[in-house]
């Protein structure tokens, strides 16, 4: 307690500190409550005052902005080691997601990493697109069925959800299971995204109210997890199956290359690394997505014409969405737009030299995909939504993997980040956003309320719209 009493104290002098020597420049003063009221304001504002590096201090942290595509690309890949996850400030979901993936380093990450890539793979991906499909026609055929207003980034939250748990656990899970899990999950992300939304200073450890009613959700979550993963390992171990069914099954079948196999603990880890990570991500990408398309209708029309062409009302599949060139042209824009991680976190594991400054060990660096994403030096009227600036990249060898390979074709594009640390999940959620919006676009015109503005940011942990409210009427 005392530790913390001495840690609140040495956080609160550090806004009244000169930054270190060598550091970049950057506003005096704890900034945190200007950051939190308007957060993409601030960023810009920061950017434009000082520059590609600035420093702020968030609530007692020291903290380096990056925007500048050369310090990003240092932090992101070419000085990888040096920048690492633990210790970087304002870490979300913890309780949630143990030390899985998304949060751990050096060989315990290295070994996850590993053991999950199978599940990843091109193959594996295509064999979840049924799932994605499927769930998809489960929204259009029931909620939307009779068109009007839709509460479309409510909507799209419980499909990626539905989705992710379908292809983590399995569409063969038995509807009782199935309903369990799903519940259990929906409670815990409910809390998740509570918190989350309430900014980014509330620990996780504090004893208020809200974190012990997600700790006993976690907990009811993790009883319906086990229960999945121990009945599917008994079924494995009593009836191999030829290819992996769900997620689950590529990670009970995973071995590293020692030929060890992943702990229970590990593997729930994992699992609810996979959603956390996946599902809001997702929901929001393509709320965004609706949105951008419902207020320019021209693009709209021609990704619709583009569907008509190459479906007819044929599903979207991994086989066929390779076609949708456009969509998926309006995919990269939207998360060129709105990248729903617009800042990632990480933490200089020593002293660091980073371009011209000099970062003492615990600094935490975010870098702003939003920033580099409207950089006047390297994009054409950033702010313009222009899926036809993609047609040059997506034309060539490999179509969206090329778009997305390192930080972009311009050096100045991580909507799934880059480096070692990239989005493992990157080919998932581009086959299940045009999947989705390919779907949708086959029975749906999409269209804003009348009068309503674009919608709102609400920024927080991620980058979601406040709501997303648009018309929707079959075609
Ligand atoms: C549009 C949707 C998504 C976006 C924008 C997104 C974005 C990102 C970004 C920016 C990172 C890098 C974070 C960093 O460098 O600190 C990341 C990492 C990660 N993502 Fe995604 N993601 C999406 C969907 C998914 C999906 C569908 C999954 C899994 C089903 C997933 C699983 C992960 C995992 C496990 C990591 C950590 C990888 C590692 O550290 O090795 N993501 N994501």
């Amino acid at each position: 307690m005392l530790a913390a009493a001495f840690d609140v104290g040495e956080r609160l002098k550090r806004g009244f500190e000169p930054h270190p020597a060598g550091f970049p420049p950057g506003p005096r003063g704890d900034v945190a409550v200007e950051l939190l009221r308007n957060p993409l304001a601030f960023l810009e504002d920061a950017a434009a005052r000082h520059g590609g590096a600035v420093a702020l201090v968030l609530g007692g942290e020291r903290v380096v902005l990056v925007s500048d595509p050369g310090l990003a690309q240092a932090v992101l890949i070419d000085q990888a080691a040096d920048f690492v996850k633990e210790g970087t400030a304002f870490f979300p979901g913890t309780a949630l997601a143990g030390q899985g993936l998304l949060v751990s380093d050096g060989d315990t990450w290295r070994r996850q990493r590993q053991l999950a890539n199978p599940a990843f793979r091109r193959s594996a991906v295509a064999s979840y697109a049924a799932a994605m499909a499927g769930e998809t026609r489960s929204l259009l055929e029931g909620p939307w069925a009779g068109g009007g207003a839709r509460p479309v980034y409510a909507d799209f939250n419980t499909l990626t959800l539905d989705i992710t748990t379908a292809a983590l656990f399995g569409t063969g899970l038995p509807r009782d299971q199935a309903t369990e899990v799903t519940g259990a999950i929906r409670t815990a992300f409910e809390f998740f995204s509570e918190r989350a939304a309430s900014g980014f200073v509330v620990p996780e450890w504090l004893p208020t109210p809200g974190n012990a009613a997600y700790a006993a959700a976690v907990t009811r979550l993790d009883a319906a997890v086990y229960g999945v993963i121990d009945r599917r390992a008994a079924e494995l171990a009593a009836a191999p199956a030829q290819a992996p069914q769900s997620l689950l099954d590529a990670l009970l079948g995973a071995r590293d290359e020692g030929g060890g196999r992943m702990a229970r603990r590990a593997l729930r880890n994992e699992l609810m690394t996979l959603l956390v990570a996946g599902q809001e991500t997702a929901a929001i990408a393509l709320a965004w997505a609706c949105a951008l398309l419902a207020h320019h209708p021209a693009a709209q029309a021609r990704a619709a014409a583009e569907v008509e062409a190459q479906l007819g009302g044929e599903r979207p599949s991994a086989a066929n969405a390779g076609s949708l060139r456009y969509l998926e042209a309006v995919v990269l824009e939207a998360l060129r737009l709105r990248p729903p991680a617009y800042l990632v976190g990480r933490c200089a594991a020593r002293d660091v030299n980073l371009g011209p400054y000099s970062l003492p060990a615990g600094t935490t660096v975010l870098v702003s995909p939003y920033l580099l994403h409207r950089d006047a030096a390297r994009w054409q009227a950033p702010a313009a939504f222009r899926p036809e600036r993609w047609a040059g990249v997506l034309a060539q060898r490999g179509g969206a993997a090329a778009a997305l390979h390192g930080l972009g074709p311009n050096g100045a594009y991580v909507p799934f980040g880059a480096g070692p640390r990239n989005c493992i999940g990157t080919g998932f959620a581009m086959l299940e956003a045009v999947v989705v919006l390919a779907s949708m676009l086959q029975r749906f015109r999409l269209s804003p309320l009348p009068g309503a503005a674009f919608p709102a940011a609400e920024p927080r942990i991620t980058l979601r719209p406040s709501a997303v409210e648009l018309i929707v009427d079959p075609r």
